[in-house]
């Protein structure tokens, strides 16, 4: 395991370039299968996520071919419907290559997933939705055996708008003979880029950013060529270092709408924001003012931006509310924070934090991946020098963290 060190007392000055989604690449990945064709991918972030999807499709019997953030992946030699159960258990998105599974050989054979702790995550949603497409499932043995002779086109109602369950459903329903509708689905930004790649394949697929998806099945999808949409919680987490150093920021090949719910809050703790298309420049004030946020599915305030904006807060003037609603156990960065000196007490979904002048750089541990990139913001305006041990989880998600945050004027260096 490696660790980050960070001097503290420092100011975000500078402009970086933000990476392509990670949450939509992985999707976006595991759909290549869908089309036994040879695919290329552009702006693919490279993280441990990304890497250990193409890790599965390559132990699935693709070809992947990696250069810088081009990805070309070949899956017409793809033959094995077993998900690899290492692999499985190191990421929980890898439950995505189910539905892409389904659709291209009507069979599908898995563990139950791991992935960040940050609460149970089952997947009850994603196989009510397979049964519900006449797939059979055998949950009986230590795997989950998914099969049937066609994909059935059927009318779904998700119980909880589920990111993962409404891509998997997508993927499932690509190839099949007629119209399935998914109502009550998730509407987030990486769902319509998802629709978007798909079409692009040949698929007709109408609603994604809405919260009714349309599928019309298709017989056969073609090889394409596909950019992948830029990260919005990258932007979020560079905006918020940013606004806790009381410091100054240019972010390129951003997409500043689907940022608004982040922005919004921002400019509430006082942060001068101006933003084009492609580009945002924040200018924080001295010292932020404290504000209230409470997570909801899209386009409410992003759960993936909750322990970040909670670490920017802690040295905010006030008392924050903040309140998570979508993951029981994503408090996980709180008691090292409070190592710091944050003043930050629990109650039921919130965290209730008294906004201090100053907190101090010590020993830290990462939990998860968004909950230890909001260490490294707290590290980088506390007194002292930090370390963050486990960073590995960091790097699932963030691409040339050590470049971008040195570009910016933070002293950060990893210990390998
Ligand atoms: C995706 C994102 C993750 C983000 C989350 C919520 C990817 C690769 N990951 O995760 O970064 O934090 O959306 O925006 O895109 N649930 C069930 N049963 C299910 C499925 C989900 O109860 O079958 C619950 C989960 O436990 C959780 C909530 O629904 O409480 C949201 O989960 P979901 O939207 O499915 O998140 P993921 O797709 O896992």
């Amino acid at each position: 395991m490696s660790k980050y060190i960070i001097k503290g007392d420092a100011k975000i000055d500078g402009e970086v370039d933000i990476s392509g989604s990670k949450n939509s690449a992985l999707p976006i990945i595991a759909a290549c299968i869908l089309n036994g064709g040879v695919n290329t991918l552009y702006n693919m972030p490279n993280i441990r996520d990304t890497n250990g999807m193409l890790e599965i499709l390559s132990d699935l019997g693709c070809k992947v071919v990696k250069k810088k953030n081009k990805v070309i992946i070949d899956s017409s030699n793809a033959s094995k419907m077993n998900i690899n159960e290492k692999l499985m258990r190191e990421m929980r998105s890898s439950v995505i290559v189910v539905g892409a599974l389904l659709a291209r050989f009507r069979k599908a054979i898995f563990s139950y997933p791991g992935g960040c702790e940050i609460g149970a995550r089952p997947i009850d949603l994603h196989i009510n939705g397979f049964r519900k497409l006449g797939i059979n499932i055998d949950e009986n043995t230590r795997y989950i055996v998914c099969k049937c002779d066609k994909i059935i086109p059927a009318e779904i109602h998700l119980d909880f708008p589920s990111v993962g369950a409404t891509e998997n459903l997508m993927l499932a329903s690509v190839l099949s003979d007629g119209e399935t509708i998914l109502r009550n689905v998730a509407m987030e930004p990486e769902i319509e880029d998802l629709q978007n790649f798909l079409n692009r394949m040949g698929a007709k697929i109408s609603g994604a950013g809405s919260n009714i998806i349309k599928i019309k099945g298709v017989k056969k999808l073609k090889e394409v060529s596909y950019n992948i949409m830029p990260d919005r919680i990258e932007t979020g987490t560079f905006l918020c270092y940013t606004a806790g150093t009381g410091g100054k920021i240019e972010l390129n090949n951003v997409r500043d709408e689907i940022t608004l719910p982040v922005l919004v809050k921002l400019e509430e703790t006082g942060c001068k924001i101006y933003r084009e298309p492609n580009k945002i420049v924040l200018q924080a004030p001295k010292r932020l003012k404290a504000v209230d946020i409470q997570t909801l599915p899209y386009p409410g305030f992003p759960t993936d931006m909750q322990s970040v904006f909670l670490a920017m807060l802690v040295t905010a003037k006030g008392t924050s509310i903040v309140t998570e609603n979508i993951f029981e156990n994503r408090f996980k960065c709180v008691p090292e924070l409070m190592r710091m000196g944050a003043k930050i007490s629990i109650s039921g979904s919130s965290a209730i934090v008294k906004g201090v002048r100053k907190i101090t750089g010590t020993n830290l541990v990462a939990t998860d991946l968004r909950g230890g990139a909001a260490l490294i913001g707290a590290a980088m305006k506390a007194k002292g020098i930090t370390t963050i041990d486990n960073c590995e989880y960091i790097e699932r998600g963030y691409e040339k963290l050590e470049y971008k945050l040195k570009k910016l004027n933070i002293d950060f260096t990893k210990e390998r």
